[in-house]
């Protein structure tokens, strides 16, 4: 398989987060030809149409490095029954101007990451939903909704679930499948 450079977006923007933890695990099970890079969303000023005379330079190198991506990872914690709003920010710096998003036809995947029983299933359909009008063909299966995160690592961040590994491996799999199949012909 060739080369594929997915671009991790991690809806938590917590240092220590668990969304981050299982994204940096899912990248050291993956197919070695899929290449994962965090791309920060912290930084990007609210959106506002206004800006857009002239664009934020976070705007700009945000929107530069989803175009440059192939593909598109979602971990997404759940605030209140949905994902949060720095995550609904970045689909949304990306979706303009009208006629130029980034996310348009990128094949991307979703994993909800919860310290809660339910695996942030709220958050994870949320997400879907958006993406759906987003054009990003969201691979469907294997689900991955991971609940009682925090039982799940060491206190050096590593995961020591085999579950969970055998989980996260099956997922990138099927991704680095799903990618091939789904990229814009
Ligand atoms: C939460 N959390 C949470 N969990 C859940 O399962 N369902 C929910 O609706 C919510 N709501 C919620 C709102 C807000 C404002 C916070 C800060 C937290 C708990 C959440 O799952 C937990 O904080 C995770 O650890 C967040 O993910 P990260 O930051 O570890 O990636």
């Amino acid at each position: 398989m060739p080369t594929r450079n997915i671009a991790v977006i991690v809806g938590s923007l917590r240092q220590n987060s668990f969304n981050r933890k299982i994204a940096l695990a899912i990248a050291a099970v993956a197919p070695p030809t899929l290449k994962f890079n965090i791309i920060p969303i912290g930084q990007l000023p609210l959106f506002n149409e206004d800006l857009e005379a002239a664009p934020p330079a976070e705007w700009v190198s945000f929107r530069k490095q989803i175009k440059d991506s192939d593909a598109v990872l979602f971990a997404t914690p759940e605030y209140n029954r949905s994902f949060p709003g720095a995550l609904k920010n970045a689909l949304d710096v990306g979706s303009r101007p009208y006629g130029q998003s980034v996310w348009n036809a990128k094949p991307g995947a979703v994993v909800s990451v919860s310290v809660g029983g339910l695996g942030a299933f709220g958050a994870n359909h949320h997400l879907r939903q958006s993406l759906m009008y987003l054009n990003i063909p969201a691979m469907p299966t294997p689900e991955v909704y991971i609940g009682s995160a925090s039982k799940l690592f060491d206190a050096s961040g590593n995961l020591t679930s085999d579950d969970t590994r055998a989980l996260l491996t099956r997922f990138a799999k099927a991704f680095g499948e799903w990618i091939e199949s789904n990229l814009p012909k």
